[in-house]
């Protein structure tokens, strides 16, 4: 690699911005530990007149991005836009094809283009970085790439989502409803002001999860249907039943092999208080790897804002400019096949269930008739009842059901006339 580096940046929002801070702030640490001279030499945003935090030269400012790679002589463009396709995918593709290397947090454009783009990269023998596109400031992906790259991983899970794991945390420590901690969260700029469902559904978390089954099992990155459900309907009631339990609410992302086949997911699991995850609180994020022969290894730090995403886009920008130039996904594209999929109804969970129901004789015998119908057995079973209102909280903890009978059972609940509200269930870890 040469010794003078040209570096574009690409969208100037909040994670743009600090990054462009960063580099002018650590160019001569960089330039330390590269040996190489780096020039920012192009930027762009939407809006030039935009006023930003830092200030930036508008002699370098291109309001098309696209002209940056058509006029000038960049060797690094930073990607930071954050669209699944259009212009954020238009740029990374034409810069990969100009061979360019390219580093970006964007997991919505990893998640569904990461193999095509990677096939240009490796095509043109460029790089594609996205280390910051998983957890933030933790280093999972380049700790599953290199460090762990001979370990044979067979299940990575976490605490995916910041902002989940916020509310969630709040809602117990505080005794407070979704609705009103979600506000906080808005305010605290934890959860996007206008949308932040793709948060709180789980899909955020569930294109990290994508990317780490790729990296870990070496497959193609799935676009399978699978498990996925978010946080939007938990209430402060079951987190406060959990915790009597000895149990915490937290959203995970799972990726594992099971004989062989992917079986991915995002939903809210209860795991035990006095487990590593179950104490992960707050904004914070956490990864588990378990693999031969390294075991269980575990990473946790920040999952967003700028200062991680920047220390994460840093790191992948210290490997290029060291010369680490190799394939986006740990091995050759044509290498990585598409991974077969688990049938998730094969698939066997205990589960936590909270009903509803009228307080009169005989409707707790209809629910447990049901569930051994379904074959669901119960490990634990708590009645709470409301004797003004004459109903009752009926609790149960099962011992490892089998999912497609659970939702068959959910759907029976549901039609049944003495049970009030839609059946909660929640899987436990
Ligand atoms: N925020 C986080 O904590 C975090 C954490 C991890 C990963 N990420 C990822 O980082 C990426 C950026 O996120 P962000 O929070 O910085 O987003 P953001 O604040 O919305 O910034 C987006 C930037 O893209 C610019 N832009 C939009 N359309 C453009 C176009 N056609 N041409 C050139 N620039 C354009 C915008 O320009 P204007 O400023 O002129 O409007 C803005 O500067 C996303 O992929 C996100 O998933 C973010």
């Amino acid at each position: 690699m040469k010794k003078n580096i040209n570096i574009a940046i690409v969208g100037l929002g909040q994670i743009g911005n600090h990054l462009f801070n960063e580099l002018k702030t650590k160019k001569k640490d960089i330039e330390l530990k590269t040996e190489k001279k780096i020039n920012l030499i192009a930027l762009s945003a939407k809006n030039k007149n935009k006023k930003r935090k830092f200030k930036i030269n508008k002699k370098i400012f291109f309001k098309n991005p696209l002209d940056i790679i058509r006029n000038l002589n960049v060797d690094i463009l930073f990607e930071v836009v954050g669209k699944s396709d259009g212009i954020s995918k238009k740029i990374v593709e034409t810069a990969l094809k100009n061979k360019i290397h390219v580093i970006t947090p964007n997991k919505a454009l990893i998640a569904k283009h990461g193999d095509y783009l990677s096939k240009i990269a490796e095509k043109n023998k460029v790089n594609l970085e996205f280390e910051a596109s998983v957890a933030g400031g933790i280093p999972i992906l380049r700790t599953i790439k290199e460090s762990l790259a001979t370990n044979k991983i067979n299940k990575v899970y976490g605490i995916l989502n910041g902002t989940c794991n916020y509310i969630l945390s709040e809602m117990e420590k505080n005794a407070d409803t979704f609705s009103n901690v979600l506000k906080k969260a808005k305010l605290l700029g934890y959860a996007e002001p206008l949308n932040p469902k793709l948060d709180l559904n789980g899909y955020d978390a569930f294109a990290k999860v994508r990317i780490l089954s790729s990296l870990s099992f070496h497959k193609k990155i799935s676009n399978n249907k699978c498990l996925m459900e978010g946080i939007e309907s938990i209430e402060y009631k079951d987190i406060d039943i959990a915790s009597q339990l000895n149990y915490r609410i937290k959203l995970l992302g799972i990726t594992e092999l099971i004989g062989n086949r992917l079986f991915e997911r995002v939903h809210p699991c209860l795991v035990k208080k006095d487990t590593y995850i179950g104490n992960v609180n707050g904004v914070m994020n956490a990864v588990i790897v378990n693999g031969k022969p390294i075991g269980e290894s575990i990473l946790q730090g920040e999952g967003a804002g700028p200062g991680p995403t920047s220390s994460a886009l840093m790191s992948d920008l210290l490997s290029i400019l060291r010369g680490n130039i190799k394939y986006p996904f740990g091995l050759p594209h044509k290498k990585r096949k598409k991974a077969n999929v688990y049938n998730v109804n094969l698939y066997s969970n205990s589960l936590y269930m909270r009903l509803e129901v009228k307080d009169k004789p005989g409707v707790l015998s209809q629910i447990t008739k049901l569930l051994a119908k379904r074959k669901i057995s119960v490990e634990r079973l708590i009645q709470m009842p409301d004797h003004k209102r004459k109903t009752a909280s009926i609790v149960i903890i099962t011992h490892k059901a089998n999912e497609y009978n659970a939702q068959r059972c959910i759907n029976s609940l549901k039609s049944n006339k003495n049970i009030l509200k839609n059946p909660i269930l929640i899987r436990l870890l």
